[in-house]
């Protein structure tokens, strides 16, 4: 079983869009990190990202059955859906959310997230290796899965 890592709105624009927040590499760039450091811990990734919140919940819910483990960025949904937190809710698998920027440093409007009440690491402003640090932690949670 794979783990799946969702990306949230906006960020197909990575290393395009305010690159002084999110940096200059792409997400094509963090699906190949990524790819990396799963095949390191002897695990496999399904790597998607949408602008539409029903694709994320619709693949939480195929991740619910699928997936060992689930990394999401889920962008500027983390901040306002409930839905995408009920979806996680529904899983039992480990959630780790990841955020490129340390949303706490930013907008107050950043501070909260729907999400962390499910998550169980989240990791913000460790740039684009966030994502490598949630699958190291995920190889721990799993063990090796
Ligand atoms: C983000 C932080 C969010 O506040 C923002 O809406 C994003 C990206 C991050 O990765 O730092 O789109 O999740």
């Amino acid at each position: 079983r794979s783990i799946y890592i969702l990306n949230g709105p906006n960020l197909n624009l990575l290393g395009l869009r305010e690159p002084e927040i999110y940096g200059a590499q792409t997400l094509e760039d963090v699906r190949h990190m990524c790819e990396t450091a799963a095949s390191s811990h002897g695990m496999e990734i399904v790597f998607r990202q949408s602008n539409a919140e029903h694709d994320l919940i619709d693949w939480v819910h195929e991740a619910r059955v699928q997936a060992a483990g689930i990394v999401i960025n889920p962008a500027a949904y983390t901040h306002t859906s409930i839905a995408l937190l009920d979806a996680l809710k529904a899983c039992d698998c480990p959630v780790i959310e990841v955020h490129i920027s340390n949303i706490h440093k930013r907008e107050s409007f950043r501070h909260h997230s729907y999400v962390s009440a499910r998550a169980d690491a989240v990791i913000a402003g460790c740039g684009v290796e966030g994502y490598v640090l949630a699958l190291q932690r995920m190889a721990s949670l799993c063990g090796g899965a």
